[in-house]
């Protein structure tokens, strides 16, 4: 009988990619996708892969525990790969509420039916998480490695890492086979474009301010998505139970360089002249307690594993950019509505 799978949030950014990848990859698994299918869950991003016999979609909430009991109850899953969150960091600091719930309830809830229904001898329940768990580094200062102690300052990272609490203490109190990983900035195709690259490149496209926080001197650890992929099947495959891996691109940029970058690349490929797109920077006021830097040591999962990022950044960014121009109208499907509303608002109060 074929192993039934569940990948929940397989409609956002990173698992769509991770649901693609499971069901091309691994035809003996049945893949079920369970996504609330919020603001930034989009069934477009799973268009072609959704008549395949072994993907199912399933529409619900990990906050609604009878649900995810009647739904375990039914396939008693082989394995759960989580990545079902609310992950934007601005939409933490305004509504801090909806982070605890779907990131800490939503998880233990999770955990709960895993526990209650799953096989735990040889089932796994893989929790992904986030860098942000291990707060700030100064620039001088070493890349996070698993054993850097937990300092969480967004309400988003601090819901991440209870959320990974949990698991640990899952793990640790009632024998549940876990594993967890925390990884860096993605980027990619299907970004919802509230985040850094897919909204300066929508902004680009139609010659609006680009708004960069504070001095833009923050610096970030960039990741192509299908790498983080890649890594997420060798980590649920091969990874050991009750250990934590981290994953990240050996990529660290300034905001304003890769917005600088960016914007070379916008006016060659719009046939603009040089220096246009980069005339849209607008310095606005920084994020609130704004983590200065991320850095990811991969180290361990190099070593003990075997992964290393497959696509150099110049390329990853260069087919990322060309995505987004030729799917203006995902584009214009994803910010139609009430995140147009969400956008401006937010961009009102500064
Ligand atoms: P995303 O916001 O693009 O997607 C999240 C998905 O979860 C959406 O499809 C949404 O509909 C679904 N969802 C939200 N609340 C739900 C609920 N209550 N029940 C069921 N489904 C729900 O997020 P992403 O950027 O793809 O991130 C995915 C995971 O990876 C998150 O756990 C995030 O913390 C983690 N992560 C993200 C990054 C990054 O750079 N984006 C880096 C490291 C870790
Ligand atoms: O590090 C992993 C994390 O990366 C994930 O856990 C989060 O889910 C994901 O959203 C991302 O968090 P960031 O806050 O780093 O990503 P964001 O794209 O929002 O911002 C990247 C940097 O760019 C950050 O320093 C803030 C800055 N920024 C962002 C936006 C949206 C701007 O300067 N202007 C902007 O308009």
């Amino acid at each position: 009988m074929a192993k039934k799978l569940l990948i929940t949030g397989g409609a956002g950014f990173i698992g769509s990619h991770v649901v693609r990848l499971f069901v091309n990859r691994y035809p003996q698994y049945e893949i079920y996708n369970l996504d609330k299918l919020t603001y930034a869950g989009n069934l477009e991003n799973l268009r072609d892969i959704e008549g395949r016999d072994n993907y199912h979609f399933v529409k619900g909430d990990i906050n609604d525990s009878e649900f995810l009991y009647s739904l375990f109850d039914t396939h008693r899953f082989h394995g759960v790969i989580h990545l079902a969150a609310e992950s934007h960091v601005d939409r933490s600091i305004h509504n801090p509420i909806d982070f605890a719930l779907t990131n800490v309830i939503g998880t233990v809830n999770l955990l709960n039916a895993f526990r209650r229904y799953c096989d735990q001898d040889h089932g796994r329940f893989y929790h992904i998480s986030t860098d942000e768990v291990y707060g700030d580094l100064h620039m001088e200062d070493p890349s996070f490695t698993e054993t850097t102690p937990y300092h969480p300052n967004s309400p988003y990272s601090a819901s991440k890492a209870a959320s990974d609490h949990f698991v640990r203490a899952y793990h640790a109190t009632y024998g549940l086979p876990a594993v967890i990983s925390n990884c860096s900035n993605n980027y990619g195709s299907h970004q919802f474009p509230e985040k850094l690259i897919p909204l300066m490149i929508h902004n680009i496209s139609h010659r609006k301010p680009l708004p960069v926080y504070g001095k833009g001197e923050n610096v970030r650890d960039w990741l192509w998505v299908e790498d983080h992929a890649r890594a997420i099947d060798t980590v649920f495959h091969h990874g050991r139970l009750g250990e934590t891996y981290n994953i990240g691109g050996n990529n660290e940029w300034k905001n304003i360089d890769l917005v600088h970058k960016l914007c070379e690349i916008m006016d060659r490929k719009l046939n603009r002249d040089a220096g246009e797109s980069a005339s849209l920077i607008s310095y606005v006021t920084d994020r609130a307690g704004h983590d200065f830097r991320y850095a990811i040591d991969a180290t361990k999962i190099k070593e003990e594993l075997g992964w290393t990022p497959s696509v150099s950044f110049d390329e990853g960014f260069e087919k990322t950019i060309d995505w987004y121009l030729e799917n203006e109208v995902w584009l214009g499907h994803v910010t139609s509505g009430a995140y147009l509303r969400y956008y401006e608002s937010m961009y009102s109060g500064r």
